[in-house]
């Protein structure tokens, strides 16, 4: 199996295994730290939308909340049942089970969100390309990758860890994952005190998640088949390369990248 299909594979169980989206998890609070500071969930009312690889469909949740007029939602893994469980308002929502690539040019959408998904995804110009057609002239696409910069520490010790962790049967890694949650809740405490990497997204998102959202954290960052951790520039050079104008990017907690970029008007 090619690790595109492997991904997706491996999201499904994931999600199968963690599917609820309460708490501050699937809340407007954190939308809206999601999307700062170029967008506030008042921007989207009445708005036409889509994300891209809606996982168990909380952000799917967090735009019916903010007001749009219809979400089309794309998800090609087996989470696709979980999401459309999970959807408040399905009348709103047109859920598609499909990889990115292949989002129909509907050449009218206001935005498309895609929020933790292209750097799982070894060849994201087709995506970003896709969500480039289906957007209207001035339509605007705003994506969070993983960032490089800020990670550092983290990667020396992530990287050996997840060529391992990748390769485990998914009950053996969520049997790791409990193991690896008690110092994940220290770490948390000892950042009260002291200043230690990852500080501010530890107490700005982490703390405020659910015990089994942590887990689900842990989880997503030892399973992924594929995981790229994007400097500033490739980052901008993602949306700048297949013609998004005005891109702007944000060092969201000092960790990661939001990106926004807009279609040019004819
Ligand atoms: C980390 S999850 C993020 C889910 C959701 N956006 C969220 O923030 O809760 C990544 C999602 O992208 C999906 N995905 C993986 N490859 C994809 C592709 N080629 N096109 C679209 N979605 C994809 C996975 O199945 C998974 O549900």
């Amino acid at each position: 199996m090619g690790k595109k299909d492997q991904t997706i594979k491996d999201f499904g169980e994931e999600w199968l295994r963690y599917p609820d989206i309460d708490g501050f998890f699937g809340s407007i609070e954190l939308f809206s730290d999601m999307i700062y500071p170029f967008l506030n969930p008042g921007d989207l009312e009445n708005c036409e939308v889509a994300e891209i690889g809606s996982g168990s469909g909380r952000i799917v949740n967090m735009l019916l909340e903010a007001g749009v007029k219809q979400v089309i939602a794309i998800e090609p893994s087996d989470a696709f049942q979980v999401l459309r469980r999970n959807i408040r308002e399905p009348e709103k929502v047109t859920c598609l089970k499909i990889t990115g690539d292949l989002l129909p040019a509907f050449g009218n959408l206001d935005y498309i969100f895609s929020i933790g998904v292209l750097h799982h995804i070894e060849d994201p110009v087709p995506v970003v390309d896709a969500a480039f057609k289906a957007l209207r002239p001035g339509g605007h696409f705003l994506v969070w990758l993983y960032g490089r910069e800020g990670n550092k520490l983290y990667l020396a010790l992530i990287s050996p860890l997840r060529a391992f962790t990748k390769r485990l049967p998914h009950f053996i890694l969520a049997s790791l994952v409990e193991i690896m949650y008690w110092p994940l809740v220290l770490y948390i405490k000892f950042c009260h005190r002291l200043r230690l990497p990852l500080q501010e997204y530890m107490l700005s998102v982490l703390e405020k998640m659910s015990p089994n959202k942590r887990r689900l954290i842990i989880y997503d960052q030892l399973k992924p088949a594929y995981a790229k951790y994007y400097t500033r520039q490739e980052a901008i050079n993602l949306l700048e390369n297949v013609g998004f104008i005005n891109v702007r990017i944000h060092h969201r907690h000092g960790y990661s990248w939001t990106v926004i970029g807009a279609k040019p008007l004819p």
